[in-house]
Parts: structure tokens; C-alpha cells; sequence
């Protein structure tokens, strides 16, 4: 028996383990309860008296060997999945975070918003899926309008009074009309659908931005200054603007306007083609069939609109010339902002 364990003491001393479940191995043999010392330890009971202190001594020994041993190898298990340096290199420069910017749109109709808010008028709001009656019906239009058209307008249901993405936003207009108290003074932003082929100058998505003032004795007059000082606001003190007669099936009389051109300084360029002068919007004073749809008496008040692409001012604005960059995200397109900001 000694010699067996003097054996066993040699063998315990060369242990090797290759992680914690390894040792967790060499224990169970060794000091689990038919490990190999345990067993020791229960012939010990059969020794003979006389042989008793000398090989208890030894018994306790291997013991005490076999503990220690298992001891260590957990130890360097433990220190091995640790890494022996760190991980992180802490003079090491950070990674850069990429700022982003707020989008040229976003940016073109909070400016507008906020050249009107100065004047006066107030935000309004609408929903986006609309009906008949608050995009096309109650504006004028008549039932045989191409917008109604399928190839127009993104309709949602059909029937009576179809369910339709917004093609415009003088919806909100109306609902302006038929919810607020007289005199009305708003704005409106938002996004229009149109069932367009996407191209450098049309998208089937975009934003618009609405304006309606009904009053008593709200002029023509009145247009041209909300429309001439807009221009000066957004594209300089030194800016023209002139009317064309156009047609909107809502207002009567109706016209286009166009700001002189702020690159060329009206002189000529590729920009404005040449002309010197530039499109921005549309406007008109609200047809007096369109204040009586929505409850309003026109022989009492009268009142104007006016309506204006958010893309089209922008691309004006900054020299934009397609209109998909910016719907596109491009970092790089947008990064261009930052600066205008
Ligand atoms: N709703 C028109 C469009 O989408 C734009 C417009 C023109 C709005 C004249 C107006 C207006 O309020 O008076 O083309």
C-alpha cells in the first residue's frame, strides 16, 4: 500500500489539465467517492495497528497532495480563459461618429413654415389618406377631372366618395373651412401622393406647402404682398416677382408666379432657361363656389390660396437638378446641408 501511494504522489505532481471540466475529471478520480484516494482511505481501515501511524501519515500526505494539486490546476484553467492583456487599447483615438444633418426638405418647408408664421398665419394640419370630397369635390373640381383619374391619383377604395392618398394639400384647406372659426389665417405642410413615374423632375411622393387667408375684403392685393414678401424672405430683399394668368379649378382668378431668378440676378441663365424668371407656386383668390361648399357666405367674406412645391423651392434654392436625391439618402448628398444649416 505505501508503495501505491508513494506511485500515485509521483503521478499527482505531473498532473496536467486543459480547462476547468478537465480538473473538475481529476478530482471525481482522485477525491470523489470511488476516486482513488477515498479508496485508499478505506482499505486504511483494514491495515493492521502496527502499520496504522506510518501509513497514516503518508495517507494524509496524498491527501493533502492530491487537494493542493487540484487547487492549482483550477486556478491556471481560470487564468487561461482570461486574456493575458487587455482587450482594449485605451490610447487608442475613438471612432469617429458620422454626424448626420437635417434634410434640405425638412429644413425648405420649416423655413417657409416660419416666414408665414411671421406674418400671421398658423400651422394646420390634415390627414394624408383622404376622400373625394375634401381633394377633389369640394374644391370645384368636376367629376370628369383627370386628377380623379386612376393614373393621377392613388385611390385606396372606390364608389361615391372614394378613400385617396392626398394629391395636394388644399384638402386641409378644407377641412380648415369646415372646422375653424372666420377670419382663417393658416398654413399648411405636408406630403402629396401622385401616381407618377419617378424621374429627375417628377416623384410619386412630395410636399407641399398651403397657405389660406379668408377675411372681409380680402383683395387681390392682399396675395400679391403675402406672395411678394415670402420671396423676399426666401430668396433675398432684391427679389421680383410677376403673375401669369393660369387655371385651378378652386380660385378664380387664378395665376402662377414666378421670383426672379436669384442665379443669374434675371439676366439669363440655364437655370431659369434663359427667361430670367422662375416658377414657385400657384395661387388665386378662393372661387366663391368653393367658400359656399364649406358653409362659408361669399357675400361676406372672400378670401386667397396659395400653394407651393417644398422639392421645387429647394432644388431653386440650392441648384438641385433631380429631384430623386432626395428621397435617395445619399450621405453624401445630404452632408452638402450641413453648412446651409
Ligand atoms: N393645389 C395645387 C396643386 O397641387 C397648388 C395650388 C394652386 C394651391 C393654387 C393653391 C392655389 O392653394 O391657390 O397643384
Amino acid at each position: 500500500m505505501k508503495e501505491k501511494i508513494e506511485k500515485l504522489l509521483t503521478q499527482i505532481e505531473s498532473l496536467k489539465a486543459q480547462g476547468e471540466q478537465e480538473v473538475e475529471e481529476i478530482r471525481i478520480k482522485l477525491l470523489g467517492k470511488k476516486g482513488v484516494v477515498t479508496q485508499l482511505f478505506e482499505e486504511f481501515r483494514e491495515v493492521l495497528p502496527e502499520q496504522k501511524r506510518e501509513l497514516g501519515q503518508v495517507l494524509n500526505k496524498l491527501k493533502v497532495a492530491a487537494t493542493q494539486k487540484i487547487e492549482e490546476l483550477k486556478e491556471s484553467a481560470q487564468a487561461n480563459m482570461q486574456p493575458t492583456h487587455s482587450l482594449y487599447d485605451l490610447t487608442k483615438p475613438g471612432d469617429v461618429v458620422e454626424l448626420g444633418a437635417r434634410h434640405p426638405i425638412s429644413v425648405t418647408m420649416d423655413q417657409i413654415v416660419s416666414i408665414y408664421n411671421k406674418f400671421g398665419y398658423t400651422v394646420a394640419k390634415g390627414p394624408e389618406i383622404e376622400d373625394d370630397w375634401h381633394v377633389f369635390g369640394s374644391l370645384n373640381f368636376p367629376p370628369e377631372h383627370p386628377a380623379r383619374d386612376m393614373q393621377d391619383t392613388f385611390f385606396i377604395t372606390h364608389g361615391e366618395n372614394p378613400v385617396l392618398l392626398r394629391t395636394h394639400t388644399s384638402s386641409v384647406q378644407v377641412r380648415a373651412m369646415e372646422n375653424m372659426p372666420l377670419p382663417i389665417r393658416i398654413i399648411c405642410p405636408g406630403r402629396v401622393f401622385r401616381n407618377e413615374a419617378i424621374s429627375a423632375r417628377a416623384h410619386c411622393i412630395f410636399h407641399q406647402v398651403e397657405g389660406l387667408y379668408i377675411d372681409k375684403d380680402v383683395s387681390f392685393a392682399d396675395l400679391k404682398q403675402a406672395v411678394l414678401l415670402f420671396a423676399r424672405e426666401m430668396f433675398g430683399s432684391n427679389a421680383q416677382i410677376r403673375l401669369r394668368p393660369s387655371y385651378f379649378p378652386f380660385t378664380e382668378p387664378s395665376a402662377e408666379v414666378d421670383v426672379s431668378c436669384n442665379i443669374c440676378k434675371g439676366a439669363g441663365c440655364n437655370v431659369c432657361k434663359g427667361t430670367g424668371w422662375l416658377e414657385i407656386m400657384g395661387c388665386g383668390m378662393v372661387d366663391p363656389a368653393v367658400l359656399e361648399a364649406n358653409g362659408i357666405d361669399s357675400k361676406v367674406y372672400s378670401g386667397f390660396a396659395f400653394g407651393m412645391g417644398v422639392e421645387r423651392i429647394a432644388m431653386l434654392k440650392w441648384q438641385v437638378k433631380d429631384l430623386r436625391h432626395y428621397f435617395e439618402n445619399d450621405i453624401r448628398f445630404l452632408k452638402q446641408f450641413q453648412t446651409v444649416i
